[in-house]
This record gives structure tokens, C-alpha cells and sequence, in this order.
């Protein structure tokens, strides 16, 4: 994995749905070890930038590049699309996402779910992959739940296994939208630690989090987006402490 490559570059992304310009000329560079985190108010972009840089969303105008590999893109007349959908594929198995809401297969054991797409997608031998699986899973402390069912755990220990599926892919950069928001607040703070090891491992991880401690903590730079425009963006300490902007002081204020 250790490359000079860099992991993600975003330039100037734009995204219209009908005549509603939702991203309006987004911009990031995430290099190996970096952890950015995007903040902001509901609808001000952080979903559907971050649904852009994994392709799930087509970006109207703006470059994408992916570990120093620039996505192509053609125009049809129902918009733009990627060229070559096998470059996607590709580029998506070095992008992992995880959502909001615990999206392990409900059909799957943990292990079957950890064992997937290394199996399906990278072609790895089944018993190779089952022992991958296995240490993930202890990493994220689920080990002794490999043969549960998503709906035998709680929402915490889908989230993490969501995570170790995430990882068993190796990837290039780790994508979480609100990993914790949809959690009862006695299992964040589990989902959090595995979330602080992988940074603290050097991890590339852009994360939208509304959790600004945690933010702090593990971010080496933070994107405040308003109305899908980058309003503030710098360090941590300067960002979430000191802000310019004084919409963001307005958002960072605590709310009675
Ligand atoms: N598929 C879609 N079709 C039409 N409009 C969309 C679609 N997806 C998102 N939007 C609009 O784009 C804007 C940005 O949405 P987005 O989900 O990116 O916001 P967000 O910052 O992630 O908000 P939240 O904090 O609530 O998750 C919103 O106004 C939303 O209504
Ligand atoms: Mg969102």
C-alpha cells in the first residue's frame, strides 16, 4: 500500500439535480494518512459530494482522480457518465463507503458479508479470505459474532462490521457519511474508537460527522460546506476553535 500516489483528488465538482445546483465547484486533495472531515447544515452538499467522489452520483463538470488515476468521463444527452464503467468498478474497490445506516446484507452472516466482495470482486481464494475476515472481525472487536445475522446484532456492532467489510478491501480511502448518527449514544463511542484506530494507523478517510470532539481529534483538515460551496476549510484547531466564517460560529455554537 505504500505508494507517493495521491489517494483522491476532487477538482471543481459541480452537481445540478434539475435546475438546483447542489455542488457548486467542491475541491479536496486527500493525501495517504489524511483525514478530512466535512461538516455542515442539513442539504448543504456533504452527502452528494462524497456520493460523487465513489461515483454512486455522476458530477456535472469537475475532475476526479483516483490514486493519480483521472476518471473518464463522456457527454450523452441524458448528461455526463463515466467512459468505462470497468474503470469504475476498479476505482470503486479502492473507494470503500460506509453509510448511515448499517448496510450489511440481512441474508449474509458477518463472516459471509466480511468475505464478499474479496471473494466475488478481488477474486481472493475463499480460505485466504475467511482468515482475513476473522482478523478484522477481532479488530473491530466481532469476532465472536462471525456467524450472527445483522438482525441477531446491535446497530453498533453492524456499523463496525460494517467497517471490517469496508476494510477487507483494502482500500485507497475510506468514505463514512454519519457513521454514528443513526446509533444510540451508549454504542457511538465504539464505533468511534475503531474509527480513531484506523486513522491513528494512517488510514485516508474522508468522514461527514456531526461528532465536532471527534472531529477535532483525528482530522488533519476540516471542510465547513454551506449551500454546496466550501465557506471554510483549514486545520481543526482553526476551523472548529477559531472560525472566520461567522455562519460556521453559528453552527459550531451549542444549541438550547
Ligand atoms: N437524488 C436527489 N434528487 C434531488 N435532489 C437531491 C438528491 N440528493 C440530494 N438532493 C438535494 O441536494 C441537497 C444536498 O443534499 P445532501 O444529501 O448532499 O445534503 P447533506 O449535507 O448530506 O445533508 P444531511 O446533513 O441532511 O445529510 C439537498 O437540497 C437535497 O434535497
Ligand atoms: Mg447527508
Amino acid at each position: 500500500m505504500a505508494t507517493t500516489a495521491t489517494p483522491l483528488q476532487a477538482r471543481n465538482i459541480k452537481k445540478r439535480f434539475g435546475t438546483h445546483e447542489v455542488l457548486k465547484g467542491l475541491s479536496l486533495e486527500a493525501h495517504q494518512g489524511d483525514v478530512i472531515t466535512l461538516i455542515g447544515a442539513s442539504g448543504s452538499g456533504k452527502s452528494t459530494f462524497l456520493r460523487c467522489m465513489n461515483l454512486l452520483e455522476q458530477p456535472d463538470e469537475g475532475e476526479l482522480i483516483v490514486h493519480d488515476e483521472p476518471i473518464h468521463f463522456r457527454d450523452t444527452k441524458h448528461g455526463r457518465e463515466p467512459m468505462d464503467w470497468k474503470q469504475v468498478e476498479r476505482i470503486r474497490a479502492k473507494l470503500s463507503m460506509v453509510f448511515q445506516n448499517f448496510n450489511l446484507w440481512a441474508h449474509m452472516t458477518l463472516l459471509e458479508n466480511v468475505i464478499e466482495a474479496p471473494v466475488h470482486v478481488l477474486g481472493k481464494p475463499k480460505k485466504q479470505a475467511i482468515d482475513e475476515a476473522r482478523s478484522l472481525l477481532d479488530r473491530v472487536g466481532l469476532l465472536d459474532r462471525a456467524d450472527y445475522y445483522p438482525t441477531q446484532m446491535s446497530g453498533g456492532q453492524q456499523q463496525r462490521g460494517a467497517i471490517a467489510r469496508a476494510l477487507a478491501m483494502d482500500p485507497e480511502v475510506m468514505l463514512f457519511d454519519e457513521p454514528t448518527s443513526a446509533l444510540d449514544p451508549e454504542l457511538v463511542g465504539d464505533v468511534l474508537k475503531v474509527m480513531r484506530g484506523l486513522a491513528d494507523e494512517g488510514r485516508t478517510m474522508i468522514l461527514v460527522t456531526h461528532e465536532i470532539a471527534f472531529a477535532r481529534d483525528v482530522s488533519s483538515q476540516v471542510i465547513y460546506l454551506h449551500q454546496g460551496v466550501i465557506e471554510e476549510s483549514g486545520a481543526p484547531a482553526q476551523v472548529l476553535d477559531d472560525p472566520r466564517s461567522e455562519r460556521l460560529r453559528q453552527f459550531l455554537a451549542p444549541k438550547h
